[in-house]
């Protein structure tokens, strides 16, 4: 098996005024290409701060990140866009969707950072749309959406330029059960397709749902599952 994410005795340390937080802790982990994996852990353990990491969003204060075997310590902010990009889709809890747009253009969005001309834009955001059942709402603002369907366009977003990894913190927490389910039977089905799944949920049923399950407490792994 490839590994699609290494991290290699990663800190993160903010700093606010005088005051230093150790958010993440000596992290070392792999997760496997094509994998399931949900991370848990209580608020405040540094699971946010984790997936910002992996998806290259942020960058460690020391350790190593590998990214499908490229070694991201070192790279300036033009190649890790390139990474985040090319690799990788984020979903986050509150669909950080943007109001003023369609769904059809909110999903095309990173196809208009990537330089994709306009026609393959909407191809390829309809076909994700659809993929993801919101072939008939594709003309709706977030604001005539429910939250499992907004969701749901943000995933689309997240999959449209066909990253391998998609990182989602919490995408169910702003759902009800019944459509944090619907999310989930998602994933699996992206899993199934080839895409490795990483996602940060309080939900324990959803969880178990998971090959392998990361338990992070203060910053650290508190038991790696395998
Ligand atoms: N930008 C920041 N500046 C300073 N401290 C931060 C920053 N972001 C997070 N922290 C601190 O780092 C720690 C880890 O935060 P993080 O957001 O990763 O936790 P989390 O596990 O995602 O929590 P939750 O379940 O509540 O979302 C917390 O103590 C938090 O206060
Ligand atoms: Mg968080």
């Amino acid at each position: 098996m490839r590994t699609a994410i290494e991290m290699r005795d990663v800190s993160r340390i903010y700093t606010v005024g005088d005051m230093t937080v150790k958010a993440l802790d000596g992290i070392s982990l792999e997760i496997e290409d094509t994998s399931f994996t949900a991370i848990m852990g209580p608020s405040g353990s540094g699971k946010s701060t984790l997936m910002s990491l992996i998806g290259c969003l942020d960058v460690p204060t020391s350790g190593t990140i590998l990214i499908d075997g490229e070694d991201t310590s070192g790279m300036n902010e033009e190649e890790l866009a390139y990474i985040r990009n090319r690799k990788i889709g984020f979903v986050f809890q509150h669909f950080s969707l943007l109001s003023k747009l369609n769904a059809l253009d909110n999903a095309a969005l990173p196809l208009l950072y990537a330089g994709v001309p306009q026609r393959e834009r909407r191809e390829r955001a309809e076909a994700m749309l659809e993929r993801v059942g919101l072939k008939d709402r594709m003309m709706h603002r977030p604001s005539e959406l429910s939250g499992g369907q907004k969701q749901r366009v943000a995933i689309a977003r997240a999959l449209v330029n066909n990253p391998s990894i998609l990182l989602a913190d919490e995408p169910t927490g702003a759902l009800d059960s019944v459509t944090g389910h619907e999310v989930m039977d998602l994933f699996h089905a992206l899993n199934e397709e080839g895409h490795t799944i990483v996602f940060v949920t309080h939900d324990a049923s959803l969880a178990s749902e998971c090959k392998r399950i990361i338990p992070i407490k203060d910053g650290r792994i508190a038991d790696d599952g395998t």
